[in-house]
């Protein structure tokens, strides 16, 4: 098994692929698939917005920082995790703890074309301008994913299969 049975963790910007990416991933290597704002919705029983909505931003990050000290005990799974989890150290200490982090890079431009006509990010869908928004965030956060990342992937320009296969080549070679 990969990395001695450890988990590989997907980071990254909303929009980047990291569900999808993850999930072919998953079927490729045959690893169970765990996407942390899926797990969050599904323990609550609404989705991530109406979470924001309901109980504020703070509560779902209360959420994340539970769930990623639970995953910290996770092994051999593909994790993606929602782009706003490396704002708190102590969740990439967790996942890190049996985790490679795995980043996956990609422009506001493209995120934007991703994501312009999707109304599932509570941090995109009340501001006027989408595009800057990301722009904004991405800058704000960029640090924090090169800090974290053990590797990076640039998937500005490739389809979600070609992502997963770059991937799937590189880790399973080792
Ligand atoms: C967020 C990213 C989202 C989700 C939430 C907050 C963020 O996940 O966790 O809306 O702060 O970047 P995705 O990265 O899967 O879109």
């Amino acid at each position: 098994m990969i990395y001695n049975n450890k988990n590989i963790v997907l980071i990254g910007f909303m929009g980047c692929g990291k569900t999808c990416v993850g999930k072919r991933l998953a079927l490729k290597s045959g690893l169970e698939f765990i996407d942390t704002d899926i797990e969050i919705q599904r323990r609550k029983g609404i989705t991530v917005s109406k979470i924001f909505e309901n109980y504020g931003e703070a509560y779902f990050r209360k959420m994340e920082r539970n769930l990623c000290k639970q995953l910290a005990f996770n092994s051999g799974s593909i994790i993606a995790t929602g782009g706003g989890i490396i704002k708190d150290e102590e969740n990439v200490y967790n996942l890190k703890i049996n985790g490679v982090v795995v980043y996956l890079k990609s422009t506001p431009e493209k995120i934007y074309s991703n994501l312009k006509n999707n109304s599932t990010r509570p941090l995109l869908d009340n501001t006027e301008d989408k595009l800057q928004t990301i722009r904004k965030l991405l800058f704000e956060r960029k640090w924090l994913y090169e800090k974290y990342n053990d590797i990076t992937f640039d998937v500005t320009d490739f389809t979600v299969e070609q992502s997963a296969d770059l991937i799937y080549n590189r880790l399973w070679r080792y």
